[in-house]
């Protein structure tokens, strides 16, 4: 079967793109095809793991991490991929006269290094939060004019990630700020992933990719599906930003937080897959529920997710009535496909293959929620040969489409 347009061009990429690529594991580094021996695409898929900052604000300390961490592998998550335990805002009080930064000593008494080496013990990966402008958003110190000394400091900890925020920042040039944090870790010798949050104020799919692994393209979520849909619509608008290596970020996961249905946390969650976006847990993982576990560690979305070829997946079909079909090309040349209502009641969802950039004829369909073969279906072509679903209110379906080429089937 040939396929179209759009399909053709993304599995043209992963040539250059997703060799040696690893779904499931959370954006690991790799080596990169064809640079000096050594070199490494760092989050050559997008990055995954936890951030305080959802649920916790500022109440941050090492008790808090190092229970997380533990809840991480004995959940499952860490062998479903999530890496990355990261400490947002709070956690420093002041910068010392040396100009080093100065962890609050109280909640990280035995220092951020022993924090990190905790944090790595377990397989997992470090990471931080600081500013690029003078003070954090919650008015602790930010790195700005500091950015070499604390990449330094970073360094020596074993921090792994770095999530810099834009507040009292505004009179600053963006791009050359955080060329400069970007500069600063590679000096100091350390593979460190540099998260930019300056949530989408200066145009950062235009720039972004050259100093960071992802940027975030709007302002902040919050647990509602009011807030999933705004972010939804605006981060689709940037889908040809993203790749192995520099994604767009649609701020992380409310899933489990209390303020969305199940049905709810499922949409979110399959649709930040489905666009291939971080996958930052922010929920007490410490005392999820089995449904929200199994959400988070749906290995079949996760895949979609981690999907080598990197490509976003975007709406390819808007009805205008809070129905829309989103569909996300694959690295096997399966195509993953979410059928996204945005309304209360029920409704029937349907797309033809060549929506979703394949040519009619025989394909089989799994869906990745009921984790169930649907057998194979032949669109001929015909509205009649529409392959349709019913689709919960407020809810998702998700499905892997793959084609049956000539002479396999
Ligand atoms: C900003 C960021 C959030 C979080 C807070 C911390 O609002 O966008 O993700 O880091 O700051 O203060």
């Amino acid at each position: 079967m040939k396929k179209t347009g759009w399909l053709q061009a993304s599995l043209a990429l992963c040539l250059a793109a997703c060799v040696g690529g690893d779904a499931g594991t959370g954006g690991a580094p790799e080596e990169t095809p064809g640079a000096p021996a050594g070199s490494v695409t760092l989050a050559a898929t997008p990055p995954m793991g936890f951030n305080t900052w959802n649920r916790f604000a500022c109440d941050v300390s090492e008790e808090l991490v190092r229970g997380i961490a533990d809840a991480m592998v004995a959940s499952g998550m860490r062998d479903a991929g999530y890496e990355y335990v990261v400490i947002d805002d709070c956690w420093q009080v002041e910068r010392g006269t040396d100009d080093l930064i100065v962890p609050d000593p109280e909640r990280f008494p035995s220092g951020m290094k022993a924090l990190a080496d905790y944090v790595h013990d377990r397989g997992l990966k470090f990471g931080v939060y600081t500013d690029a402008g003078p003070q954090t958003c919650q008015g602790r110190p930010g790195s700005y004019g500091f950015e070499e000394i604390d990449a330094v400091t970073y360094a020596e900890w074993g921090v792994d990630y770095v999530k810099v925020d834009w507040c009292h920042a505004d009179s600053l040039n963006a791009p050359e700020r955080y060329a400069r944090f970007r500069e600063a870790f590679d000096a100091s010798g350390r593979d460190m992933v540099l998260s930019i949050c300056e949530w989408g104020r200066n145009l950062p799919w235009e720039w972004a990719a050259e100093s960071g692994q992802l940027w975030r393209t709007t302002a902040d979520i919050s647990d509602d599906w009011e807030s999933v849909k705004w972010i939804l619509e605006a981060n689709n608008r940037h889908h040809a930003a993203a790749g192995p290596g520099h994604w767009n970020d649609p701020d992380m996961l409310e899933v489990g937080n209390g303020g969305m249905a199940l049905e709810e946390y499922r949409a979110h969650f399959s649709l930040w897959a489905m666009m291939a976006a971080p996958l930052m847990a922010g929920n007490d993982l410490r005392e999820m529920s089995d449904e929200i576990r199994a959400i988070l560690t749906n290995a079949e979305v996760i895949a979609v997710d981690q999907d080598p070829l990197g490509v976003q997946g975007k709406v390819v079909l808007d009805r205008g009535y809070g129905f829309q079909v989103w569909a996300k090309p694959l690295a096997d040349g399966a195509v993953a496909v979410a059928l996204l209502n945005q309304r209360e009641a029920e409704m029937e969802g349907s797309f033809s293959w060549h929506e979703i950039g394949l040519d009619p004829g025989p394909a089989t369909v799994r869906d990745l929620w009921r984790h169930e073969d649907s057998g194979v279906h032949v669109d001929d072509g015909t509205i009649a040969s529409r392959f349709r679903r019913p689709v919960p209110g407020h809810g998702i379906v998700m499905l892997r489409v793959t084609p049956i080429v000539e002479g396999e089937g």
